[in-house]
């Protein structure tokens, strides 16, 4: 098994790091090869900025499940795309309003303990619940796959930009700190559930991303050490982002005032060169290396990142 079939058997995959490394585009990228192995992917994006439709240079999602085309290379010569690419902005204090409605049942009821400031302050203040109604909406949409339920189309896989805030530990710990407070009732049962369902290998995968700098660096080995201790999980992949091309052995001839750039080319590629082997060293699994392209958040970023993660899973297959 190559490593996307392994990520694509799975039904959750959580991707983070530091802010500002690529989260956004990696998981685009990602979640486009997983659907071209046939899964249906649903790309979920935890961000009030909504960013992730611009990759597919798609119109902003508002909430709601949207296709979109994952951008085939052109060497691919049609492979099996049974699959299909989905993305969602998540809002989620929307989704916790909506589990509240699941279990009130009664409209008038839900609206009034929505409206209510206790209930506000409660939502705002909980440490976890967002969290958790986060993970809950992952773990439903593919629960309902087999079970006929046609309001959303049934997903295979959900792969989950996850907020950088806290890393995405926070996201993942979520449901052992609540099932931790609350132990019974509707919340207790389905916080035990979920810790269930991220401490599973089998379901649920992580992808760090990273670029090859010194902070991020020791950031993203700080990230790989409070997973393992939080969550009792070690990352599937590491990413490592935006590195500068190589520089040439031979002597370039440039313009006198070009040398300045020349130089930044130079140093930023040798501090990515140490910082590689750096992980090398430090993280032991899978790594996947993604060039800096000169392109902008859209179809040919998405396009150019996907070849090379095609590119070397050929070289690790
Ligand atoms: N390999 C790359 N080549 C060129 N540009 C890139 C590459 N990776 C990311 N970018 C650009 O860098 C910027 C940050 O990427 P992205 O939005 O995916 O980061 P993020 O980790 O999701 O950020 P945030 O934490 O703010 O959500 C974007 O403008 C994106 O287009
Ligand atoms: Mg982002």
């Amino acid at each position: 098994m190559t490593l996307f079939e392994r990520l694509a058997s799975r039904q959750l995959i959580v991707v983070t790091g530091k802010g500002g490394v690529g989260k956004t585009v990696v998981t685009a990228a990602l979640g486009s090869v997983l659907a071209d192995l046939g899964r249906r992917v649903l790309l979920v994006e935890v961000d009030p900025r909504e960013n992730l439709h611009q990759v597919f240079d798609a119109p902003p999602s508002g909430g709601e499940i949207v296709q979109v085309t994952p951008v085939r290379p052109e060497t691919a010569g049609g492979g099996a795309a049974h699959g299909s690419l989905w993305l969602q902005n998540l809002q989620p204090k929307q989704v916790v309003e909506d589990l509240l409605r699941q279990h009130l049942h009664l409209e008038l009821l839900t609206r009034r303990v929505i409206a209510s400031p206790i209930f506000q302050h409660f939502m705002e203040g909980a440490p976890g619940l967002k969290e958790l109604a986060v993970l809950s909406d992952a773990e439903r949409v593919v629960r309902q796959k087999g079970k006929g339920r046609s309001s959303h189309a049934p997903f295979d896989l959900v792969v989950l930009d996850a907020p950088a805030t806290g890393h995405g530990v926070s996201l993942l710990a979520a449901p052992h700190l609540v099932a931790d407070v609350i132990s019974h009732g509707p919340i207790g049962a389905q916080a035990r559930e979920l810790t269930t369902f991220v401490s599973d290998p089998e379901r649920t995968a992580i992808v760090v991303v990273t670029l090859a700098e010194e902070l991020p660096v020791l950031e993203t080995l700080e990230l790989r050490e409070a997973l393992d201790r939080l969550v009792g999980r070690t990352p599937e992949l590491l990413v490592i982002n935006a590195l500068y091309p190589p520089f040439p052995a031979t002597p370039i001839e440039v313009l006198p005032n070009d040398e300045f750039l020349i130089d930044l080319w130079r140093t930023r590629r040798q501090v990515n060169e140490r910082e590689v082997a750096h992980l090398a060293e430090a993280w032991p699994g899978s790594r996947l290396l993604l060039r800096m392209l000169p392109a902008d958040r859209g179809p040919r970023l998405l396009a150019g990142l996907r070849q090379q993660l095609l590119e070397q899973q050929e070289q690790t297959a």
